[in-house]
């Protein structure tokens, strides 16, 4: 309910006018207060994060760097279900060329995460491999760093919430985000700078610790990546042709001026072949799935309009430039009765 405007309008009225806080807080002035507050907590203490790429976890990174510099060591697992050129991305940001102090892990595990997938086609089976395989990578490189005193986490308030109602409504899909991490990582303490702020506040956190602004305002991604975003077995083939594919939408989308940019959209992979033509060639090749969706709260989503002179350049580029792909869908399904993700 917090992300609703209804949730955030209660909360407002609760802190202002019921706990009288006159809201004169800034951004500049959090992130100079938790600076010192880390450095006070940690004094010579080592800490440990796990950083996806995400805007959390890579604001908590660039809070903790400017505090603590070489005392933080971030692992970030590469497991080959990143949108195209993420891994790089991200390392750009958070290593040795970049911009903060810190040690920085990459851990190129993308091999290890197919041959794990191969042959795996149930949605929450593969849900349940790519969560428990980031454990036992991340598990390993924490053995190699050997105990620490803080494990930080990017929580930020509405998982906060969210984690304490519980409920009893049937499992859709299994989240990947990390929460057993815990149990397998030798440290004292838990550090979890970002617990009181929203999301559109750790973005601003985020700018104000100069994070670059494609990261800042990145879409929502989910913690198993393209592994959900391919029906079916998921192949390094595969990966290839959704990565390509998202790249040239998402391009698109961008350079189409859009009024106003869809909450959410996507490439994903169909498990469907199809014969088609190309040249004089008869083919046989998969259906990309073009999806975008509107949304308040991710709980309910519906369709976007995209102009359909939109579409066709992009159905026209990935026909033409990805190898694999001979046919291109528009996904209208609102949630429910669909989800936004595939799987
Ligand atoms: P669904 O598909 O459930 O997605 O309608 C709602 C929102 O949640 C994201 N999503 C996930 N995020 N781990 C995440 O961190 C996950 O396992 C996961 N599954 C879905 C999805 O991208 C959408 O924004």
């Amino acid at each position: 309910m917090l992300h609703t405007e209804k949730g955030k309008e209660i909360l407002f009225n609760f802190v202002r006018k019921i706990c009288g806080c006159n809201g004169d807080w800034r951004m500049d002035s959090f992130v100079e207060t938790t600076i010192k507050e880390i450095r006070e907590k940690v004094g010579n203490g080592r800490v440990l994060l796990a950083l996806s790429g995400g805007v959390d976890s890579s604001v908590a990174a660039g809070l903790l760097s400017r505090a603590i510099g070489k005392q933080l060591t971030c692992v970030f697992v590469d497991h080959g279900l990143l949108r195209k050129n993420e891994g790089d991305e991200v390392e750009s940001v958070f290593g040795p060329n970049g911009q903060f102090d810190l040690n920085f892990i990459r851990v190129n595990a993308q091999e290890r995460y197919y041959s794990k997938l191969a042959g795996v086609e149930e949605p929450e089976r593969k849900r349940k491999i790519i969560g428990e395989e980031f454990i036992r990578v991340f598990e390993e490189e924490a053995k190699k760093i050997g105990a620490v005193d803080f494990l930080a986490q990017g929580t930020i308030y509405p998982d906060v919430v969210e984690s304490g109602l519980g409920g009893e409504s049937a499992v859709i899909k299994s989240h990947h985000n990390v929460g057993g991490l815990p149990d397998y990582v030798d440290f004292k303490e838990i550090l979890e700078p970002l617990r009181n702020l929203f999301k559109d506040e750790v973005r601003k956190a985020g700018l104000e610790l100069g994070l670059p602004e494609k990261l800042v305002f990145r879409q929502p991604f989910p913690g198993p990546g393209l592994g959900i975003r391919i029906i079916g077995e998921v192949t390094a083939d595969k990966v290839r042709i959704v990565q390509d594919a998202d790249f040239i939408y998402r391009d698109e989308i961008a350079k189409a001026g859009l009024k106003k940019l869809p909450d959410q959209y996507f490439a994903a992979l169909t498990n469907m072949r199809s014969v088609g033509v190309m040249g004089d060639e008869r083919t046989y090749d998969y259906a990309v799935a073009l999806r975008a969706v509107n949304t308040i709260d991710f709980m309910t989503a519906e369709a976007a309009e995209i102009p359909f002179e939109v579409l066709q350049k992009v159905m026209s580029r990935i026909i033409n430039e990805v190898r694999g792909v001979n046919r291109v869908f528009y996904d209208l399904t609102s949630k429910p009765p669909g989800t936004i993700e595939m799987e």
